[in-house]
């Protein structure tokens, strides 16, 4: 029997029509002598009507939770309307009825609120997708992901795919590598990104690349990163940085305007790297509320107890602010490395603080508070640390506060990326983005290369960053110049990155991309803050696939194919 009609479908305008529906069964009501039926589908639910006269009427009986039946019926007209599903008139008085399944009682019921514990859900993640809110992320992942693919086919991209056995490319995390078979002692790396090969398609050619590509990271997780996630990856050649910016604002304004149906002003802010760390304390800003951090220098003199070079401020009217508050806000500072947390309010006839004996009136009239306004001072000697400390306090306090309008979205570029950093531990200059990134200006890199800007940028919307890219070197030698800044040995870059430096001598066209983080844009455009959600089957936490107990021990035979052994140490 071929149905007919989804269960979110039939209405009054069907009355006395013959119809065939499919689905599960989500309620059953036996009033004994009528049994109301809750059809369900991934569309919606159709009420199906059996009375004690049917000969269905045994069989209707014997249905379960989750059964999954066939009905044939004719619809008719409710006597109560239900205004709650889009079916809410009309009811089916089923003439058939066929039983194609049953079902085992569920672990949990397949309600829209759940109380049900993550981890149950996610061993049950086949379950927990019938869930209708759950099932919804998904359906608008393939919606947004078809929105992207549209957008960039009419620009003239081609989707092209790269391999996933491949070499480690560095993009900072940790690879996931798989043993070699043939080669024992050698592995493949999963790609952290296409990055490589997408340089490579440029080098022969093809122009415009993109692919909604999986990427394979091992990483901390957190809640907007998975440990395998897909981006909409592009590069293209004889562009310059604000040919993929439009590009990718190009994308960003159809997705809003297709699946939001709100217009998103074009071009977006341009914010240097510099002045984002300085006004947010963040590299990915969260501009849906004011709060700017400030320069404090000048209260230096006032609390001689400090001895850093930098003191800077966050100012917050802020009521209902205590000492209880404080803590938590001093936990956030050293989470965040911060070195400590100062505060003084104006409570409107009286003053509290953290540093009361030093309120001197001289330096309350330099503070200049006014009632109710608390001032948070943290002092450091390294600059760049110190704001991003107090960036984490800001997201605090404008959540405590409810600063943010959930509703609205401030897009921005964040541009003039340092090329570098310096990494204390391996006491090297490690590349920021990767380093295939080319220089502002390539002299920089022979004078003072730890100062040296990228022609990098990031895409950040409200607090996330959901894309980043940049224009790449494509000159041979100015490759391996970057990599001798890197430390890699002569070896090292042979080994590792020979393949490209002999590529990049053979008529590279001048090429950049980016890569936009798809999963953290469905995230914000269905409004939830869990990238598992937006995910079908992801990893936990603790990076483990709770339905497939992954990962797993392998048996011996299947280690010693790979000429593996395990350190049970
Ligand atoms: P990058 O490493 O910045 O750039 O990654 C691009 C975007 O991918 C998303 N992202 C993630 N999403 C979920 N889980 C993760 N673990 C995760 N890691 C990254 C972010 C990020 O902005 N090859 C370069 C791009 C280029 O230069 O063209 C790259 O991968 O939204």
């Amino acid at each position: 029997m071929k149905y007919t009609h989804h269960n979110n479908e039939l209405n009054k305008t069907h009355l006395q029509q013959e119809v065939y529906l499919k689905g599960w069964v989500s309620k059953k009501r036996n009033l004994g002598s009528l049994i109301f039926i809750d059809l369900r589908d991934r569309f919606g639910i159709t009420q199906i009507t059996i009375n004690d006269q049917s000969p269905l009427f045994l069989k209707a009986e014997s249905l379960k939770s989750e059964w999954v039946i066939e009905v044939k019926g004719i619809v008719k007209l409710r006597s109560s309307i239900n205004n709650n599903i889009a079916t809410g008139e009309i009811e089916i008085d089923a003439g058939e009825l066929n039983i194609l399944n049953t079902s085992e009682p569920l672990p949990f019921p397949i309600v829209n609120d759940t109380n049900t514990l993550e981890d149950t859900r996610l061993k049950y993640r086949y379950l927990d997708l019938r869930r209708p809110v759950q099932a919804k992320y998904l359906l608008d992942k393939s919606k947004i992901t078809g929105i992207i693919r549209h957008t960039l086919e009419k620009e003239g991209f081609y989707e092209l795919e790269t391999p996933i056995l491949g070499k480690s490319t560095p993009e900072g995390a940790r690879d996931f590598l798989v043993p070699s078979r043939l080669y024992h002692g050698s592995f493949y790396a999963l790609p952290q990104s296409p990055q490589i090969f997408k340089q490579l398609y440029q080098i022969a050619g093809f122009e415009k690349y993109y692919q909604i590509a999986r990427c394979f990271r091992d990483e901390d997780l957190r809640a907007d990163r998975q440990l395998e996630f897909s981006q909409v990856d592009i590069e293209a050649s004889f562009v310059e940085e604000k040919d993929i910016q439009d590009l990718a604002e190009k994308i960003l304004k159809n997705l809003f305007k297709k699946f939001l149906n709100i217009a998103i002003k074009t071009p977006f802010l341009r914010m240097t790297y510099a002045q984002a760390i300085k006004d947010y304390g963040s590299d990915k800003p969260d501009r849906r509320f004011a709060l700017l951090l400030q320069d404090a220098d000048a209260f230096q003199e006032h609390l001689s107890f400090l001895n850093d070079q930098y003191l800077r401020a966050l100012r917050v009217h802020h009521p209902s602010f205590t000492r209880k508050d404080y803590d938590d806000y001093l936990k956030v500072i050293k989470q965040n490395h911060g070195n400590n947390l100062i505060y003084i309010k104006n409570n409107g006839s009286d003053y509290s603080s953290s540093v009361a004996k030093y309120l001197t009136p001289e330096f309350l009239s330099q503070l200049n508070l006014a009632p109710q306004e608390v001032i948070f001072l943290s002092s450091s000697n390294d600059y760049e640390n110190l704001s991003i400390a107090l960036g984490a306090l800001r997201i605090k306090v404008a959540n405590d506060l409810k600063l943010i309008d959930e509703t609205s979205y401030a897009p921005l570029w964040v541009v003039d990326f340092p090329l570098f950093e310096y990494d204390t531990l391996e006491n090297r200059l490690v590349a920021r983005h990767h380093p295939f990134t080319a220089a502002k200006n390539f002299d920089d890199l022979q004078t003072n290369p730890a100062t040296a800007l990228a022609k990098a940028y990031d895409i950040v919307l409200n607090g996330y960053e959901i894309g980043g890219g940049s224009i790449r070197i494509h000159n041979s030698q100015n490759q391996k110049k970057v990599f001798e800044l890197l430390k890699l040995s002569e070896n090292d870059i042979n080994n590792r990155f020979g393949f490209l430096i002999e590529a990049l001598k053979y008529g590279t066209p001048p090429h950049g991309g980016i890569a936009l983080g798809l999963d953290r844009i469905v995230m914000l455009l269905t409004h939830t803050n869990n990238i598992k959600d937006v995910t079908a089957f992801p990893k936990t936490q603790s990076a483990r696939d709770l339905m497939m107990e992954a990962p797993s021990e392998i048996d011996d035979d299947q280690l010693k194919e790979v000429g593996l052994q395990c350190r049970k140490d």
